[in-house]
């Protein structure tokens, strides 16, 4: 267990970066002259899965061996990376859930996860969650968490240096993709990736949550990440499938197709619609043959 106030240091962790980018041979984009290359953030490391590491990374650093506090749903792919992460640094780590109701019941496989990593859980009902970015709300459930002093990661842990850490994802491109597509949550991910690409490569966000306000989002990051706009990024706000965690029997099969077609295990609630929406894309002529597009594998399914 590192010493409280020292640094962890995240090369023992041996993440593998820059992450794989593999050509994938795909008829759906071959016969209208695209390439499909898929950027590999799924394997950067086996429990820190794509935006996760990068996210992260950053803020365990800055952490400087506090308790480390954020939010999550009771399916949070973030919740489960920070308590496994909290695991392999030997950081104190607690998880502060959406849903009081859930303090009764028996525990998800993700949240049992959780608590098998470490993380110490503290559920709090919906409305309290809706406003855990005021001071005051924040305050009170640090102190009813009994976490006064822990460092706090935002829900999807997309703060500042979050955005910063995102931004190697986009250098790590820079070159060999004219468009690079992600799935959006917060739009953090998506801020970073966008400010590290080279002049004349665009970004395109797939949002999965239903709503049009991740524009706003994203530029507000952009703004308290690196002073201003940057990168030339876009939404397509048509393939969230009803919002977060909603999906099809079309969707499903899409993704049980895409695995079987790659050998890539795609994960349901974000990597699947950004997945389909570049097919869709592809077969409205959206993208000028030519055009080599980079999908970033944001994550892997859980339980995989
Ligand atoms: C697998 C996966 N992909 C993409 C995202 C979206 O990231 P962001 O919230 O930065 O938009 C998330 C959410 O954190 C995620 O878990």
């Amino acid at each position: 267990m590192p010493s409280p106030d020292t640094t962890p240091d995240l090369t023992t962790l041996r993440p593998r970066l820059p992450s794989p980018l593999q050509e994938s041979e795909d008829e759906r984009f071959t016969r209208r002259g695209l390439r499909l290359l898929l950027k590999r953030d799924d394997l950067i490391h086996p429990e820190l899965i794509g935006n996760k590491w990068r996210k992260l990374a950053p803020n365990l650093e800055a952490a400087a061996g506090r308790t480390v506090l954020t939010f999550g749903g009771a399916y949070s792919n973030h919740l489960r990376a920070t308590a496994a992460a909290g695991r392999l640094l030997g950081l104190p780590t607690v998880g502060v859930v959406r849903g009081q109701e859930l303090a009764d019941r028996p525990l998800n496989p993700s949240l049992a996860r959780c608590v098998a990593d470490g993380m110490r859980l503290h559920f709090i009902d919906r409305s309290t969650y809706r406003h855990k970015s005021d001071p005051s709300t924040l305050a009170a459930v640090l102190h009813a968490a009994g976490a006064q002093d822990a460092y706090v990661v935002p829900e999807g842990g997309s703060n500042t240096l979050a955005v910063r850490g995102c931004r190697a994802l986009g250098e790590e491109l820079r070159g060999p993709a004219d468009v690079v597509a992600v799935a959006c949550g917060t739009g953090g991910t998506l801020a970073g990736l966008a400010a590290g690409l080279d002049p004349g490569q665009r970004a395109l966000g797939v949002p999965v949550l239903k709503g049009g306000f991740l524009e706003d989002d994203v530029r507000r990051l952009q703004a308290e990440a690196f002073g201003g706009p940057r990168g030339d990024w876009r939404l397509d706000d048509r393939f969230h499938f009803g919002g977060y965690a909603r999906t099809t029997p079309e969707l499903d099969a899409f993704a049980r197709d895409f695995e079987q077609r790659h050998s890539v295990p795609v994960e349901g609630l974000y990597v699947a619609k950004l997945l389909y929406g570049l097919v869709a894309l592809a077969e409205e002529g959206a993208f000028p043959r030519g055009t080599a597009i980079a999908a970033v594998v944001t994550g892997s399914p859980f339980p995989s």
